[in-house]
């Protein structure tokens, strides 16, 4: 598929057909990802792969988690976001909810618990940085991020970014027995997506690039 296509094409998915990923076609995207520039070319993504079997093994600890604690879907901030990326918030919520209201259920029920369960994707990848690294190399992560949903659109796979997980990341680490000294930034369910699944039909927004950019000396 053509770059361009395929980065106007790339789009969450959040039902996945039970139908497994080679392990071969998963380092191909690994290798992709790993394209992605870096500070210095430190490279300082970590990953782990996790197969279907043992992704329902940590779901079922993170939902008894879920539980207890109730920590839910958010932009995680400690200051008040500015309205307008509130608004574009709700808005996807708003374009959501009839999908997944068609699927049965409520649009908190469905987010919360499906990215705990990592929309039953078939494997998922959990993206570790070293302690050692400053907040600024976050960056790399997200650069990295970016070419691995694209590599994994480009090999007919989708893909949803959960950074639900970060808030559970005592638990991830205990069942992948990740060292203290790592933390957890991201995970990615991947896999073949469920065309037929009323939640996959949903397109997010963007704002216009006159919201967000500012041209000087043009
Ligand atoms: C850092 C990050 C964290 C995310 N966390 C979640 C999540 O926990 N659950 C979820 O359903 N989607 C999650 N998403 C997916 C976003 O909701 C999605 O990318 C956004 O709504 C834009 O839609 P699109 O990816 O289909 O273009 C996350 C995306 C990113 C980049």
């Amino acid at each position: 598929m053509d770059l361009l296509q395929t980065i106007r094409q790339r789009r969450s998915a959040r039902s996945f057909l039970n139908k497994s990923v080679d392990r071969s076609t998963l380092e191909n995207i690994m290798a992709d990802a790993a394209n992605a520039p870096s500070a210095i070319n430190m490279q300082p993504w970590e990953v782990h792969v996790v197969s279907s079997e043992e992704t329902t093994r940590l779901s079922r600890k993170l939902l008894k988690r879920f539980k207890e604690h109730q920590i839910t879907c958010g932009p995680g901030a400690t200051q008040k976001i500015p309205d307008k990326f509130i608004e574009r918030a709700r808005r996807a919520a708003e374009g959501m909810t009839p999908l997944i209201e068609e699927m049965g259920t409520d649009f908190k029920t469905f987010v919360n618990t499906g990215s705990l369960k990592f929309y039953g994707a078939p494997a998922v990848l959990f993206v570790f940085i070293d302690d050692s690294f400053p907040p600024q190399r976050l960056t790399d992560i997200g650069s990295f991020l970016g070419y691995l949903v694209l590599s994994a659109t480009g090999h007919g796979l989708a893909t949803c970014p959960i950074g639900l997980v970060t808030s559970y990341e005592d638990e991830i680490k205990d069942a992948l027995n990740v060292p203290e000294t790592k933390t957890l930034v991201i995970s990615v369910a991947i896999g073949y997506p469920e065309d037929e699944a009323p939640i996959n039909r949903f397109r997010s927004e963007r704002a216009s690039s006159e919201e967000f950019v500012r041209w000087i000396g043009f």
